[in-house]
C-alpha cells in the first residue's frame, strides 16, 4: 500500500533522513521506533507532504505521491496525526470534527460518521459542545484521532500518540490504536515507547540519524536488538531502560 524507497530529506542544510526505505502493507499495524531525532517525526513528515522537497520515491496504491502537496495527499488517503495533536483549541470538539470530513462527498455522510466516532470515542460526544482547548490531553488525542479519521484514510499516521499522557490514557490509547487496525485500518505508528509499540504492531522498523537500522517482527526486534540502544543510541547492551 505505501512504498517508501531511498528516500533523503532535509530542513535547509541539514539532512535529516538519508535514504530511507519502508513499506506498509494493507491492514497492518506498522511501529517506527527510533530516539529523538532520529527522523521518526521528519519521516512522517515526508510521507504526508508536508516537508518538501524530498528526494527518492513514495509511492501510495501504485501512485508516485513524492512531493506532492499535503492536501493532494490527504485526498489520496493518507491522514497524519502530527506530534502535539494540532487540535483547534478555540473551536469546539464538533466544529474540529466537522473540519475532519472536508470533502463534499463525507459532509453527505457526517452525521453517520459522527456516530461511529462516538462509538469509538464516547468521551467526544460527550464533550462535543466544548472547545477543544477544554479537553484533557487524553481526550485531545482522542479527538485529533477522530478529526483524521473522518476523511475515511486508507493509511492512518499517528505521531507518538501517547506522549504526555498518564498510565491510564497511555492505555486508552494503546488500545485504541489496536482497535483501528482490528476494524481494519492500516496505521504508521510512530512511538517513544518502544515495548508498547511492539506488543500491538504487526512489523516495526528502527530509525537512528537518519537511517533504518533495523526492520522486522517485534519477536525478531526484541530478540535481535537490545531496546535500550534503540531508545539512547548508546551501545547495544549498555544503556538502561528507564522508559
Ligand atoms: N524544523 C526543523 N529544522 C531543522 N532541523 C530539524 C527540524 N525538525 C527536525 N530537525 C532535525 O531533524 C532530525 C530529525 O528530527 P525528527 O523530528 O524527525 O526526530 P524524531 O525521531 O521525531 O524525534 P523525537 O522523538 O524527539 O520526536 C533531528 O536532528 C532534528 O534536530
Ligand atoms: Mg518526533
Amino acid at each position: 500500500m505505501l512504498s517508501v524507497k531511498d528516500l533523503h530529506a532535509s530542513y535547509g542544510s541539514i539532512k535529516a533522513l538519508h535514504g530511507i526505505d519502508l513499506e506498509v502493507n494493507e491492514g497492518e499495524l506498522v511501529a517506527l521506533l527510533g530516539t529523538n531525532g532520529a527522523g521518526k517525526s521528519t519521516t512522517l513528515k515526508a510521507i504526508s507532504g508536508v516537508l518538501r522537497p524530498v528526494v527518492g520515491s513514495v509511492r501510495f496504491a501504485d501512485e508516485e505521491i513524492a512531493n506532492k502537496k499535503p492536501e493532494a495527499i490527504v485526498k489520496k488517503g493518507i491522514s497524519l496525526v502530527p506530534e502535539g495533536r494540532e487540535i483547534f483549541t478555540s473551536l469546539t470538539v464538533a466544529e474540529n470534527l466537522r473540519l475532519g470530513a472536508f470533502s463534499s462527498y463525507q459532509r453527505s455522510r457526517y452525521q453517520k460518521d459522527l456516530e461511529e466516532m462516538f462509538a469509538l470515542f464516547p468521551i467526544l460526544e460527550e464533550r462535543l459542545n466544548q472547545p477543544g482547548g477544554q479537553l484533557s490531553g487524553g481526550e485531545q488525542q482522542q479527538l485529533a484521532i477522530a478529526r483524521a479519521l473522518m476523511s475515511h484514510p486508507k493509511l492512518i499516521m499517528l505521531d507518538e500518540p501517547s506522549l504526555g499522557l498518564s498510565p491510564a490514557l497511555v492505555d486508552q490509547i494503546f488500545e485504541l490504536v489496536s482497535a483501528l487496525r482490528d476494524r481494519g485500518s492500516t496505521v504508521l505508528l510512530v512511538e517513544q515507547n518502544a515495548e508498547r509499540a511492539l506488543k500491538i504492531a504487526d512489523r516495526a522498523y528502527v530509525l537512528k540519524n537518519g537511517r533504518i537500522k533495523f526492520s522486522g517482527s517485534p519477536q525478531q526486534l526484541e530478540s535481535e536488538l537490545d531496546l535500550a540502544s534503540v531508545y539512547f543510541g548508546g551501545e547495544e547492551g549498555k544503556g538502561e531502560v528507564t522508559v
